[in-house]
């Protein structure tokens, strides 16, 4: 186990961290920063849990300035792991073509990409929204072929699989991106082998069926990632990139996947707590009842412009009320905090008749983490923000589980040096 070490970015208040320690790994090095406020709450919080050593709470920007510069030593590790913002990831064209790209100033991504390419550890693992997949809307699937060109030009292949906890009996519906990368070998692997028993096929199985193996899409992501920016998807009206898919040595292999999951399924009911232990400031008051039952309602209204006073039809369609306690949840939101009503926020009706949102605890149960993981100092409704930023900790131990057991088994990892790489990639 001594060489599972981790590298985890965006933090938060340690997700990543929780499920890839269940699963034997050891996170030497964690970096978290919260540009949007002073007080670095998430940060605080992962420290309580997992001490200062090896913690840096700066904007990754900097430290990846520094390290460039050698003023900051980086460790050495076999995975880098981070759950980053969805952002535009266009690239710029440079005056020089011949120094490469330059990712936008303040897209995330591009730090992840400065560390792979100064560290180059052998594996990646990274969470993001599944729009990652289908952004920005004038240019379907974009964004993630300048992902998956970049990270071919550094030698990297990958997996992803989009997947909602759900599905595999978690008591969320939350559906997220997860995305494996390694050191590619000479040649790609047999992508039928990859898509349906690669590392994410076996931690999060897939039904296996001639439709799907018909319904295959094989396409290249070529050009320069600039070339990339400018062109990819300007033609199409859809992505082409679907819920499981595999790219080695530029060549993409796409399909539809049908989760398979067997054992048992959790609900929010399986997550409450008794309703004597909650707080009283989460019961609904009854003169706000109307006002969350009209948000969460079906309306089509006329409303108006607020600077032009144009009117204009608003239409929505309307969302449980009460949330109903015998599914899974819906997936929780950074706003799912606070006493203000909402549309999104759960609602659920306790045993005694009475209506009322759900607790730091419970969010935290959703998600998978320890009861009372965010009590650390926060107020409740950055505990709610933290849940809604975060990610269920299961799937990400049952990837780490199965990605752990190929690290001693590839001591050849760092087979292909960047250049060579690269050449095979162009
Ligand atoms: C989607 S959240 C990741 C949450 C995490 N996986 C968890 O389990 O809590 C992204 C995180 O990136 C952090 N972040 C945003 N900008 C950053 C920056 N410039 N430097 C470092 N961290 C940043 C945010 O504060 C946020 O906690």
């Amino acid at each position: 186990m001594g060489k599972a070490r981790v590298v985890e970015l965006f933090a938060g208040v340690g997700g990543f961290r929780i499920g890839l320690e269940r699963s034997g790994w050891r996170v030497v090095w964690s970096n978290q920063w919260e540009p949007a406020t002073k007080a670095q709450h998430a940060s605080d919080c992962y420290v309580a849990h997992f001490g200062a050593d090896g913690h840096v709470c700066e904007d990754i920007h900097a430290l990846m300035d520094e390290a460039e510069a050698g003023l900051r030593d980086l460790p050495d590790h076999e995975l880098l792991v981070g759950g980053f913002p969805c952002q535009d990831y266009s690239v710029a064209r440079t005056l020089n073509q011949a120094l490469g790209l330059v990712g936008m100033k303040g897209v995330l991504w591009w730090e992840i990409h400065r560390l792979l390419t100064m560290k180059r550890p052998p594996y990646l693992f990274l969470e993001n929204v599944d729009r990652l997949l289908k952004s920005p809307a004038h240019q379907r699937g974009r964004d993630f072929a300048v992902m998956l060109t970049t990270l071919a030009n550094l030698g990297y292949e990958v997996e992803w699989r989009v997947v909602n906890a759900a599905d595999y009996g978690f008591p969320q519906k939350r559906r997220r991106v997860l995305i494996v990368g390694r050191l590619a070998g000479e040649a790609p692997r047999d992508p039928e082998e990859v898509l349906y028993q690669g590392t994410l096929a076996r931690a999060l199985p897939i039904e296996r069926g001639p439709v799907l193996t018909a319904a295959w899409d094989n396409f290249a992501v070529t050009g320069s990632p600039a070339d990339v920016t400018e062109s990819f998807g300007a033609k199409r009206g859809a992505t082409p990139f679907r819920s499981a898919g595999y790219m080695s040595h530029r060549r993409v292999w796409t399909m539809d996947a049908i989760p398979a999951h067997e054992g048992s399924r959790q609900t929010l009911s399986d997550i409450l707590e008794p309703t004597k232990l909650v707080p009283e400031s989460y019961f609904i008051r009854h003169a706000h009842l109307k006002t969350w039952e009209y948000l969460k309602g079906g309306k089509r209204e006329q409303r108006f412009h607020k600077a032009t006073g144009t009117p204009y039809f608003y239409a929505e369609g309307s969302i449980p009320f009460p949330d109903r306690i015998d599914w899974p949840a819906r997936t929780i939101l950074t706003g799912e905090g606070g006493q203000s009503p909402s549309r999104f926020k759960h609602l659920i009706e306790t045993d005694d008749g009475r209506y009322r949102r759900l607790t730091p605890r419970e969010l935290e149960r959703l998600n998978g983490f320890p009861d009372d993981w965010t009590a650390t100092g926060m107020p409740d409704g950055r505990r709610a923000f933290m849940m809604g930023n975060a990610l269920v900790v299961g799937l990400i131990e049952r990837a780490g589980a199965e990605l752990i057991q190929e690290v001693p088994a590839r001591p050849d990892h760092v087979a292909i040096p960047i250049e060579v790489a690269e050449t095979i990639a162009s």
